[in-house]
């Protein structure tokens, strides 16, 4: 099969890391779906070809709905990239349950819904990556984060369970865990907090979005056919 019968799958394509996968799977030669909440920013990826679908991934039927829509359209799915995430960062001792239940709903059980969905056409392929996007703080926690640090050790878990279930019909699944992008998630940050971040990573500069865009690439590439189960840190040395 040549790369250009293969379809992938982006969700949160919209900005940041999501974007630039988004764009590196275009430029490999996918065939492209892309699910984000902004209809406005989701008509750039039209214009470019691509299948652009507005989804809140936390919503299992939305999510159902967009993946029924990629199959109809492209008849397979075989890369999907499970990127949507948000951040309501704040102690444990304020937090409301809303900031808890819109982190764990958006972060974790985005994940969820999407594998689930694309699970099943998967398991008919008997071929498939998965790729979820973790974070370093789901590995070492991080104060002000319970809700986002859980979530993230959660998609951990889930991406390893689902890697031993879905192993025997080719299915690779693996997460990647990126330390500190130059994103709009990371922009909230104070300058303080920038410059005592940058003090911890060895190779002294912030990630860019195509630097996670490019390991995801390569881990639903041809070129991956034996690592799954694995989370793997895109940090510039930060958790060395
Ligand atoms: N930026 C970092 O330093 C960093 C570090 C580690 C992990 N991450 C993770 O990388 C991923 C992308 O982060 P980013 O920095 O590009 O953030 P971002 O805020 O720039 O982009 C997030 C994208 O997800 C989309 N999104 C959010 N909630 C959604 C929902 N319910 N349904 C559909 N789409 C939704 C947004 O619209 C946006 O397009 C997130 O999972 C984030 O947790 C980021």
């Amino acid at each position: 099969m040549n790369m250009l019968s293969k379809v992938g799958l982006v969700t949160g394509a919209t900005r940041g890391i999501g974007r630039a996968t988004a764009q590196h799977l275009l430029n490999q030669g996918f065939q492209l779906a892309v699910i984000g909440r902004n209809a406005d920013l989701l008509e750039e990826w039209k214009a470019q070809g691509v299948l652009a679908l507005p989804a809140d991934v936390g919503d299992a039927s939305q999510v159902d709905q967009a993946v029924k829509m990629v199959l109809e359209h492209y008849g397979r799915i075989d890369a999907v990239v499970n990127n949507a995430g948000i951040t309501r960062d704040g102690l444990l001792m304020r937090m409301t349950d809303d900031d808890w239940e819109s982190v764990l709903n958006t972060n974790l059980t985005g994940v969820f819904n999407v594998c689930r969905a694309v699970v099943r056409p998967m398991l008919k392929q008997r071929s498939g990556k998965i790729v979820n996007v973790a974070s370093v703080v789901g590995i070492s926690g991080n104060a002000g984060q319970v809700n986002y640090a859980a979530s993230k050790a959660g998609i951990i878990g889930l991406t390893k369970s689902l890697a031993k279930e879905v192993a025997s019909r080719n299915i690779l699944v693996n997460a990647v865990a990126p330390g500190y992008i130059d994103t709009d998630m990371t922009r909230a940050l104070t300058a303080e907090q920038r410059q005592l971040m940058l003090q911890h990573i060895p190779l002294q500069r912030t990630g860019k979005p195509e630097d996670v865009a490019k390991l995801v690439g390569f881990l639903v590439s041809e070129d991956n056919q034996y690592i799954t189960g694995q989370v793997i840190r895109c940090d510039g040395g930060l958790m060395i």
